[in-house]
């Protein structure tokens, strides 16, 4: 049985909690959250022994893998701590808050030896997935151009509002929008060019909008959270390839081509109808597939080939020099 050690136990900690339920062969052992009474909460169902401290239960617990859940602020400090005491750790996205944290990321991981997989879980949507493999079988022909879109209103859920501080979220920019920036970098490589807008008022990158120039393609991608609350989140992409144009919008993927519209079938959902409070999520949904494959990997002491730290420290580093870092 795969013992997990996770930290933070607020709006994705307790998803991530939800998804080891389902995993056969792992198991919640530790949690810990300066909140004791939100560690409490997900130790219960698993009968995981309860920290306040995340240092502490990465000295003291028996756990083979950590998860960290923490704000972004606090990613780059506590991975460090766990390179060192676990072969396996998952970092949730984005990665770090800044490139200077990326590289000790990445330096640590050589030196220890230590497998990690970051939380960019659009690599693992099923809807996401299948457009990956439209694009790299060449089915419809290559991409003309695409765009990728994800807004949503303002994160009030973070403990102690620190989703709306970027100094310790990055604003939309790296929290929001670094999502769909990984999945264009996975699909396409890093472009020729690029030219980012952002808000010159208000919040800072609580907007961004970038054009990039690829020598065959052109790709935007937009991302916001300045919208009301009462404004639904949305995901959403149209790929135009040259046979065919893949659109994804209101959580159903359609292909348009000369025969008309089809709806791809997904695969069956392992988990599904799970609802969580606060946030804009309400399956378990790319959350259970990364999971699931992240301790597929621990359990058989294999390499992480998917979401790796590599990648995403570069889809990171992107965002920063898009908004000018
Ligand atoms: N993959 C996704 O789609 C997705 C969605 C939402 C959030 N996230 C990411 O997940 C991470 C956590 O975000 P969240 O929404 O769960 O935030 P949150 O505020 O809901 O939860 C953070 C938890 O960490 C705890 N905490 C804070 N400092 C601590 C410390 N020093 N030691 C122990 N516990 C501490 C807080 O008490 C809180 O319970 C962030 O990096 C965020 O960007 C990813």
């Amino acid at each position: 049985m795969l013992k997990i050690g996770l930290i933070g136990c607020g709006y994705m900690g307790t998803m991530h909690a939800n998804c080891y339920r389902h995993i056969a062969g792992a198991k919640l052992a530790a949690v810990a959250d300066i909140q004791r009474n939100r560690a409490e909460t997900l130790a219960a169902p698993a009968g995981a022994e309860i920290y306040v401290d995340g240092a502490e239960l990465l000295s003291r617990a028996d756990v083979d893998a950590a998860d960290i859940c923490l704000p972004t602020y606090l990613h780059a400090k506590y991975a460090l701590s766990a390179m060192e005491k676990v072969k396996y750790v998952f970092i949730e996205k984005p990665v770090a808050l800044t490139a200077e944290e990326c590289d000790l990321l990445l330096e640590k991981s050589r030196e220890t030896g230590c497998r990690v997989q970051v939380g960019q879980v659009i690599r693992f949507w099923d809807e996401y997935a299948a457009l990956k493999k439209m694009a790299d079988s060449g089915i419809y022909g290559k991409t003309v151009n695409a765009n990728f879109r994800r807004i949503s209103p303002r994160p009030g859920w973070g403990w102690e509002n620190w989703l709306c501080d970027a100094s310790r979220s990055g604003g939309a920019a790296q929290d929001l929008h670094v999502h769909d920036v990984d999945f264009i970098l996975s699909l396409y490589g890093k472009p020729k060019k690029f030219y980012s807008v952002k808000n010159k008022t208000g919040e800072k990158n609580s907007y961004i909008n970038t054009i990039m120039e690829y020598e065959d393609k052109a790709v935007s991608a937009e991302g916001t959270w300045d919208l009301p609350a009462c404004h639904p989140f949305e995901a959403s992409f149209r790929v135009v390839f040259e046979k065919a144009v893949a659109e994804y919008a209101g959580g159903k993927l359609a292909v348009y081509d000369e025969n008309g519209v089809s709806y791809p079938e997904m695969p069956k959902k392992e988990v599904s109808g799970e609802n969580f409070e606060g946030g804009n999520i309400s399956d378990l949904g790319g959350y259970y597939n990364e999971l699931a494959y992240f301790c597929e990997r621990a359990a058989k002491q294999e390499e992480i080939d998917r979401a790796t730290l590599k990648d995403a420290a570069e889809s990171l580093k992107f965002v920063l020099s898009e908004i000018g870092f």
